[in-house]
């Protein structure tokens, strides 16, 4: 039996809701552990007035859909990407098996896996006048502004991507997108530097040849150690989806206009840069290189209790104990460094980490280090400036806004998204024209 048919078949399963404006009763279903919002609207005091709405600004308990591609327990530190445990696919997975896997919802064959990776690798190149308009931004642009505007322009490039009912055309966008993104990202990183850039290697695996085009310089052929390979591919792996977050959310309510997915997906970018968001991992290391030594961290500490700051890379929305991503960058983290060097910031970023998790002010309102408290460290031990790293969240984001965005398109419930509001404003003023007013 589904969660909806036993819903169905338990009468128990309701909330009866007495509103005391009116002494009326009303029988509201629970489904899946959710009440239907709509289903309040029918509790109104008069046929005149409108019916009763939810207020949750921040989404704080409010599900906006129902989705299978991941799942997380907030509360016992669980994420899973279609069902498997984030650690598993961490160690034993690649990038683009675990694109494969969120997007078409299981795991591929040898043949299906083989198509994928030829497919993703013969679409990284882009239209030879990206390269004009990349050119044209100034050259302290911040590569995140240049990502989301390029992936923005991608859809004057592909107007069939317009056609969103069309499974086969979907697809193409899909891949198209996860291909171009990390050309995209290592073009924006070359302009700041005023490098040329380069192009795509179809010889190399994703994750290096997104090296490559990041690093290469006269070589003939970049090769990169296979050690920082693979933890790039793990921190992509680890970022690659994260249910109802707020760039997710952002593409979804884009998305939900029926725009082309590369609108949609610019919209994410846009959200994934913000200090709250993807842009925390930027955030993160310049704190520590704001706190600098290890005996400014009890001031630095106290500032934050005090309400003067936050501790960037703590909290989160949904986990109320580890991040599971966090733990294994720890781990990553160790494999970059014995390859770069250990990165002097450390040293401050463990202190800071042993505190919080001592101290009550962190305790109470249970604060953990989040994914992006140590992927900074790692990122800039691969020499990226801070301006990069949300770059690299935003590639390893976008199978699972795509993924997101491809069940939201055949997900029969969803409608445009338009939240309500209670408005605050005056009513009925007269206008006096501007002649009149300035007389
Ligand atoms: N440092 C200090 N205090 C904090 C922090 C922090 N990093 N995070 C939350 N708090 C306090 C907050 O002041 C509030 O205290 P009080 O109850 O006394 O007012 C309480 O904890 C609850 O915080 P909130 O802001 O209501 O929680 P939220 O769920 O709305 O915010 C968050 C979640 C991630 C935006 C927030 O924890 C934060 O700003 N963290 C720092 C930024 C960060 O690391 N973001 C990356 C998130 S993980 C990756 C991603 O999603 O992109």
């Amino acid at each position: 039996m589904t969660d909806v048919a036993a819903a169905a078949a338990d009468p128990a399963a309701s909330l009866t809701v007495r509103d005391n404006r009116t002494g009326n009763e009303y029988e509201v279903p629970i489904v899946d552990g959710t009440i239907r919002a709509a289903d309040l609207g029918k509790i109104r005091v008069s046929d005149e007035q409108p019916g009763l709405a939810v207020y949750d600004p921040g989404f704080v308990n409010t599900a906006s859909c129902r989705s299978s591609v991941t799942y997380i327990d907030g509360d016992q530190g669980i994420l899973e990407y279609r069902g498997y445990p984030i650690e598993q696919l961490a160690e034993k997975s690649s990038f683009l098996e675990v694109a494969y896997l969120l997007i078409h919802g299981a795991l591929p064959t040898k043949e299906q896996y083989d198509a994928w990776e030829h497919e993703i690798t013969y679409h990284t190149f882009v239209h030879e006048n990206v390269k004009g308009f990349m050119h044209g931004f100034r050259y302290d642009a911040h590569p995140m502004g240049m990502l989301m505007a390029s992936v923005g322009a991608l859809s004057t490039f592909y107007p069939d991507a317009r056609n969103i009912e069309d499974p086969h055309n979907r697809h193409m966008q899909i891949v198209r997108m996860i291909a171009k993104m990390p050309t995209l990202g290592a073009w924006s990183f070359r302009h700041a530097q005023g490098k040329p850039f380069v192009y795509p290697d179809n010889e190399l695996s994703y994750t290096e040849n997104f090296l490559s085009m990041l690093f290469k310089m006269s070589e003939q052929k970049f090769e990169a150690d296979e050690r920082l390979v693979r933890a790039l591919d793990v921190l992509f792996i680890l970022h690659a989806d994260h249910e109802q977050n707020c760039s997710t959310n952002a593409v979804r309510s884009v998305g939900s206009s029926q725009v082309d997915p590369y609108s949609a997906v610019a919209a994410g970018v846009g959200a994934l840069y913000g200090p709250l968001h993807g842009g925390a991992n930027e955030a993160v290391l310049r704190m520590l290189r704001r706190i600098g030594s290890m005996e400014n961290i009890p001031a630095f500490i106290e500032g934050v209790k005090n309400g003067n700051e936050r501790l960037m890379g703590f909290g989160h929305r949904v986990y109320k104990n580890y991040d599971p991503r966090a733990k294994i960058i720890k781990q990553a983290a160790d494999d970059v460094f014995e390859v770069t060097g250990v990165n002097p910031l450390l040293k401050i970023a463990k202190e800071l980490e042993k505190i919080a998790l001592e101290d009550e002010y962190f305790v109470k309102r249970r604060l953990y280090p989040n994914v992006d408290f140590y992927s900074g460290l790692i990122y800039e031990a691969f020499q990226f400036p801070p301006e990069m790293f949300t770059v690299l969240f935003a590639i390893g984001r976008t199978p699972g806004w795509l993924a997101q965005w491809n069940e939201l398109v055949q997900d029969k419930e969803q409608k445009i998204a338009r939240p309500k509001q209670i408005y605050t404003g005056d009513r009925t003023l007269d206008f006096v024209p501007a002649a009149e007013r300035w007389a």
